[in-house]
């Protein structure tokens, strides 16, 4: 009965995309990881995640969730929350078992990594759509809708897990319980209840610098932006009303606050730096693009030395004539 399980097996997708930013997250996936070193060591890494923002750890020591948020659980009550932690129990131990006692039959060869994803999106219109795809080494081999769909890319192996899966009606059927069922009421309930956490708005911070030349006459302009959320933003350089093709993205990376920072670089020839500036549109700032001209805070830096040197010639001055006066009287 377990090797149904295998079929729970699930990738990790990158986070749809398509929804409002300001609306806060649409999806609620279970992810798996599960690397087996060799016949005697496995580990099992399971996650909870709203879009990008992870909501549940797996204690695989316990056999416990981990609920990272006050509101992780929805509502959820405490007995199902029992018996979701149970089915999960069972499910990484028979996953185990099951791919352990299949190497051969399943041309499996140590060492490997299996990945999973499971869960469900919400519409808009009201509407959910739920998944449960599987992949090893990275490589998608099938995906569950109602029925069993091995890859393209699957092969023969992804084919054999999908009659298995055929074959054992009960699994499937708390497959597509917790699929279409669970999951939609929950990342309903869990959206509510983390309201106020998720629909946040955090204003980016916005500075410049320079980062090493490319090539000689050259600058690497680089904007950084940081300490915003939700994730969705826009970076771009500019010339006026002229963006700039050039601009290069760097990664999303977290701040430990659960903000973003992202970076945006460009390559531009050290004469042509002058009037350049970094826009940033985000959902915090009310229409209101944040503008950074390049130059600009290093003619801040210039007006302070043009003030302070004079003061400073001038204090010394003063300072001098104060002591050569007193020298003068104390000959006297
Ligand atoms: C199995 O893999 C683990 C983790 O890499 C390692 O510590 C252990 O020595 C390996 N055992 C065998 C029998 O190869
Ligand atoms: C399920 O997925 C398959 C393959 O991706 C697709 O062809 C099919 O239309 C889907 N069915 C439903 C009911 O979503
Ligand atoms: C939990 O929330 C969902 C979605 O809002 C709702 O359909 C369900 O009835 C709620 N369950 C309980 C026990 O309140």
């Amino acid at each position: 009965m377990l090797l149904l399980l295998l079929v729970l097996l699930a990738v990790l997708f990158p986070g749809g995309d398509n929804q409002e930013a300001s609306q806060g997250p649409t999806s609620y996936r279970v992810m798996q990881i599960s690397s087996f070193a060799n016949s005697t060591w496995t580990q099992n890494r399971g996650s909870g995640w709203l879009d990008d923002l992870q909501i549940h750890g797996w204690n695989s020591d316990t056999g416990t969730a981990i609920f990272l948020k006050p509101w992780s659980k929805g509502n959820l009550s405490d007995a199902e929350v029992t018996e979701l932690e149970e089915i999960f129990r069972v499910y990484f131990f028979g996953f185990t078992k099951e791919v352990q006692e299949r190497i051969s039959d399943l041309q499996l060869e140590y060492p490997f990594e299996i990945q999973g994803v499971a869960g469900c999106e919400l519409h808009s219109g009201g509407t959910t759509e739920s998944f449960l795809k599987g992949a090893i080494e990275g490589l998608e081999f099938l995906s569950i809708n109602y029925t069993c769909w091995p890859s393209p890319g699957g092969g023969s192996r992804a084919e054999k897990v999908c009659e298995l899966v055929a074959k054992y009606k009960g699994i499937f059927d708390t497959i597509e319980n917790l699929l279409y069922e669970t999951c939609p009421r929950y990342l309903l309930s869990v959206l509510e209840a983390g309201k106020v956490d998720l629909q946040r708005q955090v204003k980016p911070k916005v500075w410049l610098s320079s980062g090493p030349s490319p090539r000689p006459g050259h600058l690497l302009l680089v904007c950084h932006v940081s300490g915003f959320y939700p994730k969705h933003v826009w970076v771009m350089w500019m010339r006026g009303e002229q963006v700039q093709l050039g601009t290069q993205q760097g990664d999303f990376l977290p701040n430990v606050d659960g903000t973003w920072y992202l970076r945006a670089t460009l390559d531009v020839a050290a004469k042509e730096a002058g009037g350049l500036a970094c826009r940033v549109k985000h959902s915090s700032l009310g229409g209101q693009d944040l503008v950074l001209y390049w130059g600009s805070s290093i003619s801040v830096g210039l007006i302070i030395l043009a003030v302070i040197v004079p003061c400073l010639v001038f204090l010394m001055g003063l300072a001098l004539w104060f002591w050569r006066r007193w020298s003068y009287q104390d000959i006297e």
